[in-house]
């Protein structure tokens, strides 16, 4: 039997990425996909490579989750994070919390421990009982997100939700996603990020997806269950992104996206905003490809 190879795949958000972001982009996503590959090649898990990937999305400013999030009607920093593990169908996520450096660090202990979602206290809570890396919730806000916050900007590169899949040479597929949000949206506002079958999803059988963009439009449609579902019969992971992006645009308003890897190591992406940041690595490459359009 061929040993299985790892793959791993990131996206930045499905937003409008204006010329002095391009670059940002592409670096941001390019570090995130060197965590998670550093982790992966050296056997580590795909819940491990996932978090660490993450990690280093929601510490750049770049993009809309942990330090730089944007800000909520209040002016604060409210996240959402989740992660699904493809062998168990674990899951863990957390949503409207504050002060957490990791929010995805969240998201995988209470994976790993007991399946739930951990609404602002709890999971502020969970989080320091944990041991997880704590600030005060003003550390989180970027001076770029607090300007347009207090001038009401109009936000033309909208930060929208980072996430990442990988498979693992064990052929564990784990997805994970995290958001600050939708700009200027009510205190305790939740939407897909934190919801299996909406944000993400993973299943050993068929894939794993994570996604992006309007949550209001991605719930109803359950974009990341679409798009896995449209793996069935061994379709390519291209073709189920298209498809899962085609049935929200028939369906609802709104922009989103979508990344995957089937349970044969093969990606696929789709969005219909006019950019979507993403990288991704497989043994092949000698580097992470980064993109922020598709060819
Ligand atoms: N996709 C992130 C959100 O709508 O909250």
């Amino acid at each position: 039997m061929n040993p299985i190879k790892p793959v791993i795949i990131v996206h930045g958000g499905a937003k409008t990425i204006t010329e002095d972001k391009v670059e940002a982009n592409h670096i941001g996503c390019r570090a995130a996909v060197e965590a998670g590959w550093e982790v992966l090649s050296n056997g580590g898990s795909a819940a491990e490579a996932v978090e660490a990937a993450i990690q280093v999305l929601e510490s750049d400013q770049t993009f809309n989750a942990g330090f730089g999030s944007t800000l909520n009607s209040e002016g604060e920093v409210e996240v959402d994070a989740a992660m699904m593990d493809g062998t168990t169908l674990s899951w863990g996520a957390v949503a409207a919390v504050q002060g957490l450096r990791h929010p995805i660090s969240a998201a995988r202990r209470i994976m790993e421990e007991k399946p739930r979602l951990l609404v602002a206290r709890s999971g502020e809570r969970f989080a320091l009982e944990h041991g997880l890396a704590m600030c005060s919730k003003d550390d989180l806000i970027a001076e770029e997100q607090y300007q347009e916050w207090k001038e009401e900007a109009e936000v033309i590169d909208r930060p929208n939700t980072v996430g990442c899949v990988a498979l693992d040479i064990h052929g564990n597929l784990v997805a994970a996603t995290s958001t600050g949000g939708t700009t200027g949206q009510p205190q305790g506002r939740v939407g897909d990020t934190a919801l299996v079958g909406c944000g993400l999803y993973a299943d050993n059988r068929l894939g794993a997806c994570s996604t992006t963009g309007d949550g209001e439009s991605i719930i109803p449609v359950v974009l990341a269950k679409t798009a896995i579902d449209a793996l069935a019969g061994d379709r390519h992971p291209q073709e189920a992104a298209q498809h899962a992006i085609a049935t929200l645009k028939d369906r609802v308003e709104g922009e989103a996206g979508c990344i995957l890897i089937d349970r044969q190591g093969r990606i696929g992406w789709a969005y219909n905003s006019q950019h979507m940041a993403v990288a991704y690595r497989t043994d092949e490459l000698s580097e992470p490809a980064t993109f922020i359009e598709k060819e």
